[in-house]
């Protein structure tokens, strides 16, 4: 694992059910690397898909701490409604996530290293005819990948500052869906082959939204701030979390549009990063912008990131007083 590309390498089980067009199915324990669909099958066609990113921590007391499980839960509720599709039960699917890593705990890895689970849901309508209709049948599937940091941990990336384009459709944005992710990809490379950046924050016509797979935040001695939730970017819950460490750390926090001019004002002597399950909290160095680069804090210390991301780590890890109920 130690060396694997994230997210590459799985449990060798999942917990799997179906919907039938009525109930959903009791969950079994099913081999994960194998999932047999009918070539028609609507996902592969119509996008009809929605999954989930949380991660499962191994404290210093053996147990496995599963962060913020019900708020997870509850946005893939929300991605299945915005999609039309069945709705997971609460209950099953929460118990499809603790049940999986309860009969895998000894191959949850040791911090810096975390399960990532990825609970996963899809149309499986075989009909090509449902372009405009959504599926009636479902899978819900929950895969674990033990990983470790899919930024490297000292990285200070470089990223563009795009006014032009947007990650996807704006009335989109808060769902956690593939299509999502396809629809930002080609402007991250373009982005990458024209000014070697690793990321893109999509700013269209000036307003800062998010990166392609992480939020993004603006942080300085005194204050977080940061768009406020719209269904134009995901609704981010390491973001949700960030924001109430920063506020218990004595920070000000403020929820506002940012235009993409005051950020770079911000950064020459404030810091930007970038939040997610995967990405934690990951400072960016450079920021390019109408074909300039800018060195965030002239090249200073992210302090205040790391400060955040620590206390975050802290709680997840049962090192920190869980005192917001996010542990499971
Ligand atoms: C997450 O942070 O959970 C995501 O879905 C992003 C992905 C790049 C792993």
């Amino acid at each position: 694992m130690a060396n694997a590309e994230f997210g590459t390498v799985f449990f060798d089980e999942m917990t799997f059910a179906t919907y039938d067009g009525e109930k959903w199915s009791e969950t079994s324990f099913v081999p994960s690397d194998k999932l047999p669909l009918h070539p028609a099958t609507h996902v592969l066609h119509y996008a009809s898909t929605c999954f989930e990113g949380m991660k499962a921590f191994r404290a210093a007391d053996g147990k496995i701490n599963i962060f913020r499980l019900d708020d997870h839960v509850k946005r893939m509720q929300n991605s299945a409604r915005c999609l039309h599709l069945p709705v997971p039960d609460t209950e099953q699917l929460k118990a499809m996530i603790v049940d999986i890593l309860a009969k895998h705990r000894d191959e949850v890895p040791a911090f810096p290293g975390s399960a990532y689970i990825r609970p996963t849901l899809i149309g499986t309508d075989q009909s090509i005819g449902r372009a405009a209709a959504p599926t009636r049948t479902a899978m819900l599937y929950v895969l674990i990948s033990p990983v470790g940091d899919y930024f490297p941990a000292d990285a200070k990336m470089r990223v563009l500052l795009d006014t032009e384009h947007q990650r996807c459709a704006p009335h989109f944005g808060s769902v956690k869906s593939g299509g999502n992710y396809a629809s930002a990809l080609g402007l991250i490379l373009a982005a990458k082959e024209k000014y070697n950046t690793a990321q893109v924050i999509f700013a269209p016509d000036g307003d800062v939204q998010e990166t392609g797979a992480a939020n993004c935040l603006l942080i300085n001695d005194n204050e977080v701030l940061t768009k406020p939730l719209s269904s134009e970017f995901l609704p981010g819950i390491t973001r949700d979390s960030l924001l109430q460490v920063a506020a218990k750390l004595g920070y000000k926090v403020t929820e506002r549009n940012i235009q993409a001019t005051e950020l770079i004002e911000w950064i020459k002597t404030g810091e930007v990063a970038l939040s997610g399950t995967a990405a934690v909290l990951a400072p960016i160095g450079e920021v390019v912008y109408e074909g300039e680069t800018h060195h965030v804090k002239q090249g200073g210390e992210p302090v205040n990131a790391k400060r955040l991301r620590k206390y975050l780590n802290d709680v997840q890890q049962g090192l920190e007083e869980d005192s917001f109920g996010w542990i499971t």
